[in-house]
């Protein structure tokens, strides 16, 4: 009905280097033929692809590009300046860092990276989960401590993303560029700082191109339902919106098995991302699952929960994809 793309994260490295075209394995098959989009999971990230200052490693990230290209797919990037998955010698070096060497440092990086892939990523994550809570102060801040570049640039750290972003353009006119963060789906202090930045980015000229709202909800809270609203403000501002890692956690019983109202309301959680997209129409250009099958997921590795792809460990389609399906042919 539109070009929404409807994406899936995939690791590279672990799930693509062995891709054979002619004879691809029951997960591969499902990722080439049930999205329209792929995410690199961790292969873009700094530790995976530039390991050593002079070191870069693309094994993982050529192989998400081929697989989409192979399969009429686009590619999502992600993500360049982050506080996570840093490479070592990042978190080591930065400690001493002057912001210009810091500058330098990032600079390199991002042409070189989004260089490869010009012509190939239509979206960036530029900039990932750059604001944290603060408590004290009971709104957000900058993460000007544990995110090394926007540390030593601390001085101005808006002056430090406006050119982080001026370098993915040059590097790669075509991609739409994004700033992307989680608990960012609705109306709150993090998302109305995220939009006085976006403001202040767009008034210094930098090429921001988008919001990101990872979507990653746990059946333990509540659902947000300021989504379309708060996409409609990103909006207005000329922005795309989108939600980039989409997945539906939960607790789960002794059994290790979900209930028969948890699936139903993560089938309902699931849709109601998508629904908050679909309402700003065209400005929503992408919907992306961190994963699909529950194998592969991130989630039990970090939370006390699962459950909370769309597809079961055995690729059984649970209610959730069946609600996405609805609303995509509704839409
Ligand atoms: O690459 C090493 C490997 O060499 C080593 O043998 C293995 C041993 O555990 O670890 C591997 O690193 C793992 C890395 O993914 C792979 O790049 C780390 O253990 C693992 O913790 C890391 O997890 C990733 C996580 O980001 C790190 O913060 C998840 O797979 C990934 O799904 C998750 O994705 C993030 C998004 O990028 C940003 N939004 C939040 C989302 C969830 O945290």
């Amino acid at each position: 009905p539109r070009d929404l793309k409807i994406g899936s994260a995939v690791w590279g490295q672990r799930d693509l280097l062995d891709h054979d075209p002619e004879n691809p394995t029951e997960f591969q098959h499902i990722l080439g033929s049930e999205f329209s989009s792929l995410t690199p999971e961790n292969d873009m990230k700094w530790a995976e692809v530039h390991p050593e200052p002079d070191v870069y490693d693309f094994s993982g990230a050529d192989a998400v590009v081929a697989f989409a290209k192979a399969n009429g797919q686009e590619v999502r990037g992600h993500t360049l300046l982050w506080h996570g998955q840093n490479s070592q010698w990042v978190i080591d070096a930065s400690a001493d860092w002057t912001c210009q060497e810091a500058r330098d440092v990032l600079e390199d990086h991002i042409r070189t990276v989004v260089g490869r892939y010009a012509g190939e990523i239509y979206e960036w994550d530029v900039a990932n989960e750059i604001f944290q809570d603060d408590w004290d102060a009971g709104g957000v801040k900058l993460r000007t401590e544990a995110n090394p570049f926007l540390k030593a640039c601390a001085e101005d750290p808006v002056g430090l993303l406006g050119d982080a972003f001026r370098w993915a353009h040059e590097a790669d006119p075509e991609a739409v560029l994004f700033l992307n963060d989680y608990n960012a789906e609705g109306i709150n202090n993090k998302t109305d700082a995220y939009y006085a930045l976006a403001k202040d980015l767009l008034a210094d000229g930098a090429p921001l191109g988008g919001f990101g709202a990872q979507g990653h909800l746990s059946l333990q809270y509540g659902f947000d339902e300021s989504i379309a609203k708060n996409f409609e403000r990103f909006a207005d501002l000329g922005l795309q919106v989108a939600v980039t890692e989409a997945d539906v956690r939960m607790p789960l019983g002794e059994d290790g098995e979900p209930t028969v109202e948890q699936i139903a309301l993560q089938a309902e959680r699931y849709k109601k991302l998508l629904e908050g997209c679909l309402d700003v129409g065209p400005a929503c250009s992408s919907y992306t699952v961190w994963g699909f099958d529950d194998a592969r997921s991130w989630v039990p590795g970090v939370f006390p929960e699962g459950y909370a792809t769309i597809m079961t460990e055995e690729f059984q389609k649970k209610p959730a994809y069946h609600a996405l399906l609805e609303s995509l042919t509704d839409a």
